[in-house]
């Protein structure tokens, strides 16, 4: 299986994955708050950030999203007010807590002093998460038509990555 992801700042990566769960639980959107939020409010902990909260309303913004893109499954943001982090992986057995893992696993790439990713690769999904003026969050996953793979984003209120400003 292989995986992309952007953030508002469109860029792609290729990650590869053989993990592979499908669990099933009664509440899919509480299951997914609590899988999308511990790598993301870990993140944020590191640095003594507050955490985000999980957000009915953005979380509902992220699901209608992911649906309209359950067609295509195309890694294509929703130029909406929010800041937004999305997932593609191939088949269908990516989990919320891969995506989030897979966005802070950027950090490496981050460099404070500087403000800005390592050569070639890409850092936004991560300054994104570690937004210090972000409160809220809300994020969506979907199993896309015809297999075409597994759609997943997450928004983000206020929105970050302000072209020359930093995180924290
Ligand atoms: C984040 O913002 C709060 C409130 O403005 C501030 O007290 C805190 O020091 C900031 N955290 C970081 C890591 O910059």
């Amino acid at each position: 299986m292989h995986a992309c992801y952007a953030t508002i700042s469109i860029f792609i990566l290729l990650i590869s994955s053989t993990h592979s769960v499908n669990t099933r639980q009664p509440d899919p959107h509480l299951r997914a708050a609590n899988q999308f939020l511990p790598p993301q409010n870990a993140a944020r902990a590191s640095l003594r950030m507050r955490p985000l909260v999980w957000d009915a309303k953005l979380a509902r913004y992220a699901q209608s999203y992911a649906n309209q893109r359950r067609y295509d499954c195309d890694l294509k943001h929703s130029n909406g007010p929010y800041g937004e982090n999305i997932f593609w992986g191939s088949g269908s057995g990516w989990t919320p807590a891969q995506a989030a893992a897979a966005w802070v696993s950027e950090r490496k790439w981050y460099a404070y002093w500087s403000n800005s990713c390592a050569q070639d690769q890409e850092c936004g999904h991560y300054t994104q998460i570690v937004w210090n003026r972000t409160e809220r969050i809300g994020c969506a996953r979907v199993d896309c038509f015809r297999g075409r793979g597994v759609f997943m984003t997450c928004n983000y209120d206020p929105p970050g990555n302000f072209i020359g400003e930093r995180p924290y």
